[in-house]
């Protein structure tokens, strides 16, 4: 990370035909992610500086996403990408939807929480969102998308790949949970995947006209 300017802003060397954007995420995993559904475009993928705490109060997955952009772009006086995402059950009027990685303290005991919740329950149908936001500093929004992945929360557990709910969330159409699919499988019908490639025209443009 490059030194500070005097508006105490980041300067960060990039090529001149790289954009550089801050990842709103301290965690590589996701990082990682973005890079590889961004690897297209001519942009250098930073992460957010250490010591940047942001409060997500936003109500709806939209809203935390736009709430990380802005926060990380105005703070780091670079653009900023954010994603806020969750799954949402509908026997369970949505949850845990915002909360999903509040759920439990860690992916196992979220997933026990889950299938105890839809014991009895018959309506299995549940969906997972993903909202991505870029902003540029002074507050503005550059370009907002939101997609979703349809499916089933399926009996137990099944599959070893992924994470969070990945084990129980059998997609629609493919009698596969994310945790039985491949990575590339996964980030082509996955609600994150859509997201980016609904996301990618409008960057494209983005990038285009800010040469
Ligand atoms: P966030 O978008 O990083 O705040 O993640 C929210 C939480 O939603 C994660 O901690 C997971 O529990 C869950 N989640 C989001 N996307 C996925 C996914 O693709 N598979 C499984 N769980 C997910």
């Amino acid at each position: 990370m490059g030194k500070k300017n005097r508006r105490g802003n980041m300067n960060m060397a990039s090529s001149d035909s790289q954009k550089l954007i801050v990842v709103a995420s301290m965690n590589k995993g996701k990082i990682d992610e973005f890079n590889h559904y961004l690897e297209s475009l001519p942009l250098k993928l930073l992460p957010q500086p250490e010591g940047i705490v942001i409060t997500e109060n936003g109500k709806t997955f939209s809203e935390n996403a736009r709430i990380k952009a802005l926060q990380v772009s105005n703070l780091t006086g670079q653009w900023a990408i954010a994603d806020d995402s969750g799954l949402c059950v509908d026997a369970l009027k949505g949850a845990p939807g915002i909360f999903s990685a509040r759920y439990a303290s860690n992916d196992k005991d979220r997933v026990s929480r889950l299938l105890k919740e839809l014991d009895s329950c018959s309506n299995r149908s549940a969906y997972f969102s993903s909202a991505i936001c870029i902003a540029a500093p002074e507050n503005k929004i550059l370009l907002e998308v939101e997609a979703q992945c349809k499916g089933l929360i399926s009996q137990s557990s099944r599959g070893k790949n992924g994470f969070g709910y990945d084990p129980i969330f059998e997609v629609i159409g493919t009698g596969l949970t994310f945790a039985e699919m491949e990575s590339k499988q996964k980030r082509i019908v996955s609600h994150r995947g859509k997201a980016f490639k609904l996301l990618e025209p409008s960057l494209k443009e983005l990038l285009k006209n800010n040469k």
